[in-house]
């Protein structure tokens, strides 16, 4: 039997294999490596984000001592980062905890750690059903400088969500796989407007433009046209009214990195190429099926990689990123699935202009609508693919911040203007919409920039035309999936999950499925080897 060398409690198992059934000996493979029991295999997570350090948390609970985790950047969290700033702390990626009731690890695991504030945790907050309704904004500008009569944008808020609940729940049987989300709403605007007196059919319109683009915020896409009509309603949204971490949401990923020995992690380890499928020697000069190539030159030899980039870096680099490539289906569903921008500018006032219960202020581009493409010319439009502001919590601690986002090309352009422009642009906006040419400027400014983060390349995923929530399974499968050495690289991260995509607890949910494949696999070994010795 040819096994691999020079591990003195190996002997043991090899002499059990000897006696094994040939189906469990082929089952377990006859070059498997060693069971936990036995010495724990080498496990190296590529990526620190939630799903990464999941993973990792989960592993090392279960007894794996040989753990890794590689990271690109030189700080921990990926797409959930806490910036702090004055008493608190200002979200540069994820902000809310998107249903937080019984159902949310991440909720679950808030509580369990006493991350949130007392409100956050009533359990009336926990039962209220969102379904994804667009919550009425407070307060809705227009960019003549008016404010747009609220029973006006209650009436088209209600029309709207009415219509996208519709959408969600779109039976997929008799669904043509071209029609999109966009498509959907339009039709349904389209046949509402003949019905418009023109007093005001071009301020429903531009409500109705406006709404959309917060969908492509939601959704991180460009256009509500890219995403897939049939597939809207596998998102699956929990209850519970959203709620924010007071110590920033990486204390959450914090409370999990610290069940972790200290020199797990190591940061500003870019991962260039998984080898797998191959006899790699360790350091150990023990042979393993995976070798891990940094751009700094190290390599690390392993049993098991969970690759928990992001979709985005696996779009621009998954042809250099695995050797041997991906197969065709895993690489083709790398394509289908979409992945888009969101990004957030979120501003400070020395004072703030908006009434202390108001929590949202919506901005409405007049001439606008939806059932138009219009040309843009980014430099100057760019702008009007904002939808609006969220208040940010906390004042007290952070200062008066207003949060608006921007998604798709407008939002890409904007990652490439200086500071002071995209500053200057907002000053303008606000002071345009709010009908005050003197209002003071912002004190300070944070805007993130997620496409031209080379390790994440976009925000997050959503299902495309085209895709199938099939092609999102596909991503998760491991590479290969039988053989002698099965799990040889495993796939986690907010891509691969079918229901929870583009959240933080989808993230976490993945990787801790990754740890358990592999904590199943073993456990398999090692009752497979307890049998053979009875
Ligand atoms: C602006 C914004 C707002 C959001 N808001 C919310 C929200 O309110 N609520 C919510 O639930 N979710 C939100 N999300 C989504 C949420 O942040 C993500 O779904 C989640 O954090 C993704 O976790 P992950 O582990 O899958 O990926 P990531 O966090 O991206 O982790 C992947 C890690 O891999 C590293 N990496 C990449 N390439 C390499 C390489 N070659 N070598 C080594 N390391 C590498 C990256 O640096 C990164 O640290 C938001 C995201 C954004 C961008
Ligand atoms: C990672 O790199 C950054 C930037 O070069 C540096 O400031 C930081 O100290 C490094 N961190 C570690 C842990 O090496
Ligand atoms: C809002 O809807 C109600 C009920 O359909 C209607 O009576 C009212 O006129 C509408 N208001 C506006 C401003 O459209
Ligand atoms: C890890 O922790 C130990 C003890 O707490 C400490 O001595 C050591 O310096 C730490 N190592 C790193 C890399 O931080
Ligand atoms: C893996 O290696 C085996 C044997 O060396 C080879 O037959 C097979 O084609 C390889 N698989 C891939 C995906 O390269
Ligand atoms: C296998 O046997 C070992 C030692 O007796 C025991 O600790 C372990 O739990 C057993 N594993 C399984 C899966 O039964």
């Amino acid at each position: 039997m040819k096994i691999i060398v020079s591990r003195p409690r190996l002997l043991l198992i090899i002499v059990s294999l000897c006696t094994l059934p040939s189906t469990i000996s082929k089952a377990m493979g006859s070059e498997s490596r060693q069971p936990m029991a036995s010495q724990p295999p080498a496990v190296l997570i590529i990526g620190s984000g939630i799903s990464g350090i999941a993973a990792a948390q989960k592993l090392y609970a279960h007894g794996f001592r040989n753990l890794k985790v590689l990271e690109a950047k030189g700080r921990t969290g990926g797409r959930i980062w806490s910036q702090s700033y004055g008493k608190g702390f200002v979200e540069l990626g994820a902000q809310w905890i998107h249903g937080p009731s019984p159902g949310n690890p991440i909720y679950q695991l808030a509580l369990k750690y006493d991350l949130l504030d007392p409100e956050a945790m009533t359990m009336e907050n926990q039962k209220v059903k969102v379904d994804g309704h667009l919550p009425l904004f407070r307060i809705s500008y227009s960019s003549s400088g008016k404010i747009v009569s609220r029973e006006l944008v209650a009436n088209i808020t209600e029309l709207y969500s009415s219509w996208l609940e519709q959408s969600q729940s779109v039976s997929q049987k008799d669904c043509d796989p071209k029609a999109s989300v966009g498509g959907f709403l339009q039709q349904k605007i389209a046949s509402k407007e003949k019905d418009w007196d023109s007093a005001n059919k071009d301020m429903k319109l531009a409500l109705f433009k406006g709404l959309l683009d917060l969908e492509c915020c939601i959704s991180g896409t460009h256009s509500m046209n890219y995403v897939a009509l049939c597939l809207y309603g596998e998102y699956t949204m929990l209850p519970g009214l959203d709620c924010t971490f007071p110590g920033g949401f990486e204390s959450i990923v914090n409370q999990l990195k610290s069940s972790l020995p200290n020199d797990t992690i190591l940061l500003n380890k870019t991962v260039k190429t998984v080898h797998w499928n191959g006899t790699f020697q360790g350091s150990d000069s023990q042979m393993y099926p995976v070798q891990v190539q940094c751009e700094d030159g190290e390599t690390f030899e392993a049993d098991h990689v969970i690759v928990t980039v992001s979709l985005g870096f696996l779009k621009e680099k998954a042809s250099s990123f695995l050797s041997p490539a991906l197969p065709p289906n895993k690489a083709q569903a790398i394509q289908n699935v979409g992945f888009g921008t969101n990004n957030k500018i979120i501003l400070e006032f020395k004072e703030p202009f908006w009434d202390p219960d108001c929590k949202t202020i919506q901005l409405i581009w007049e001439g606008e609508s939806p059932l138009l493409e219009t040309k843009r010319n980014m430099k100057q439009d760019w702008v009007k693919k904002i939808p609006g502001f969220v208040v940010l919590e906390r004042p007290e601690r952070i200062g008066h911040m207003l949060c608006s986002f921007i998604a798709g090309d407008e939002s890409e352009y904007m990652e490439t203007l200086t500071d002071d422009e995209v500053l200057s642009s907002m000053t303008a906006l606000l002071r345009q919409f709010t009908g005050n040419p003197e209002l003071p400027a912002p004190i300070h400014m944070f805007r993130t920039k997620w496409h031209s983060e080379p390790y994440t390349h976009g925000s997050y995923s959503y299902i495309a035309v085209g895709a199938s929530g099939d092609d999102i399974d596909i991503l998760a499968q491991p590479l290969p999936n039988e053989g002698a050495k099965p799990l040889q690289v495993l796939f986690a991260g907010e891509a691969t999950h079918r229901s929870f995509y583009s959240t933080t607890h989808g993230a976490l949910l993945s990787g801790w499925r990754e740890a358990e494949r592999l904590i199943g696999r073993y456990q398999e070994l090692d009752s497979l080897l307890n049998k053979s010795k009875l």
